[in-house]
């Protein structure tokens, strides 16, 4: 196996706030496993917890199972999407855990493996599957979608002006010579877009990203996974989000900020009709973002937003 090589963002910070008391047993979900950085940190820290870890890849968790060797005896490895999350813990009969850990997006050996197809910089197949059985890749949605989807996924997931004209472009395109790899999308950015401006994002970035997104189901899946979660947490027990793009950020905020609200009646109604109560404290008031000397150290870091929520009540 390639060597796997994933620097954990905001590891301090992940570690403090879900930190759970070495003297009692715990329960952790990662949804998110990747090399596993983050899980081996909240087992060493803690010899009695156990960790149910997800991941869609093989390849990370072939990884993570040998990064974790040393807590054989208190792990659970499920390869699936973390949405399913609630159903492999009940196979282990964890009706409610401790924990629950979200590091969305993608790691870095996804990235930098050409043949993964995630990255614009290097030629691959158009494939930014995260799970390499499920059906839909990059290529095909760039191929059977019509303009106005695509248009669609360019200008929400990647936010870039022209979202439209390049997906207009892709159609016409894919007419005469359908869309394999990598270097043939850049190309029709290029064309389309021109070259990214020196200081800006290059272009892309924005529309590998949209694709991903789009390929992965990656809001979706924050979304099913969140309305599940105040429920399967123990109280006191905590969920920690690490983002990496504006709209998971906002669907995680918004989340929070619903389930930490005692009532969710219209202003002016004289007694509450919805019978809502807070669930959670948010314990990040503001995203917890990288310091400086992380940044330094790691690039990855700098879109990374940790929000934190503590399950309150019953
Ligand atoms: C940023 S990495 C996590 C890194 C990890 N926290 C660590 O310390 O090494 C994100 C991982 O989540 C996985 N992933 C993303 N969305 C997923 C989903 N819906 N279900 C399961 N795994 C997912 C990706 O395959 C990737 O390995």
């Amino acid at each position: 196996m390639a060597e796997f090589c994933h620097i954990p963002v905001l590891p301090d910070e992940v570690t403090t706030l879900l930190k759970f008391p070495a003297d009692k047993p715990a329960r952790l979900i990662d949804g998110t496993l990747g090399g596993a950085s983050h899980s081996a940190l909240l087992l060493q820290q803690n010899p009695q917890l156990e960790l149910l870890g997800i991941d869609r890849d093989e390849d990370a968790l072939a990884a993570a199972e040998q990064k974790l060797a040393f807590a054989r005896d208190r792990i659970f490895l499920r390869r699936g999407n973390y949405s399913e999350m609630f159903e492999y813990a009940e196979e282990l009969d964890w009706e409610t855990v401790d924990g629950i850990l979200l590091d969305l997006g993608v790691s870095s050996p996804q990235l930098d493996r050409p043949e993964r197809g995630f990255s614009w910089r290097f030629d691959g197949p158009l494939d930014m599957r995260m799970d390499n059985r499920s059906e839909l890749t990059a290529a095909r949605l760039l191929n059977r979608s019509s303009a106005d989807e695509l248009g669609k996924i360019f200008a929400e997931y990647g936010e870039f002006h022209g979202a439209y004209r390049l997906a207009q472009a892709i159609v016409e395109r894919r007419e005469s010579t359908p869309f394999g790899s990598t270097a043939d999308l850049v190309k029709v950015c290029d064309d389309v877009l021109g070259k990214s401006r020196p200081g800006k994002l290059p272009v892309p970035t924005l529309v590998f990203q949209a694709l991903r997104i789009a390929v992965n189901d990656e809001l979706g899946e924050l979304k099913k996974v969140l309305s599940g979660a105040v429920s399967h947490l123990n109280r006191g027990g905590r969920i920690a989000v690490i983002s990496f793009h504006s709209l998971e950020d906002r669907i995680v905020k918004e989340f929070f900020r619903r389930e930490s609200t005692e009532c969710l009646c219209p202003p002016g109604l004289p007694v509450c009709r919805c019978g809502h109560h807070a669930t959670l404290a948010v314990l990040t008031k503001k995203p917890v973002t990288a310091s400086q000397k992380e940044l330094a150290a790691n690039k990855r870091s700098s879109c990374a937003k940790l929000r934190v929520a503590e399950k309150i009540g019953k």
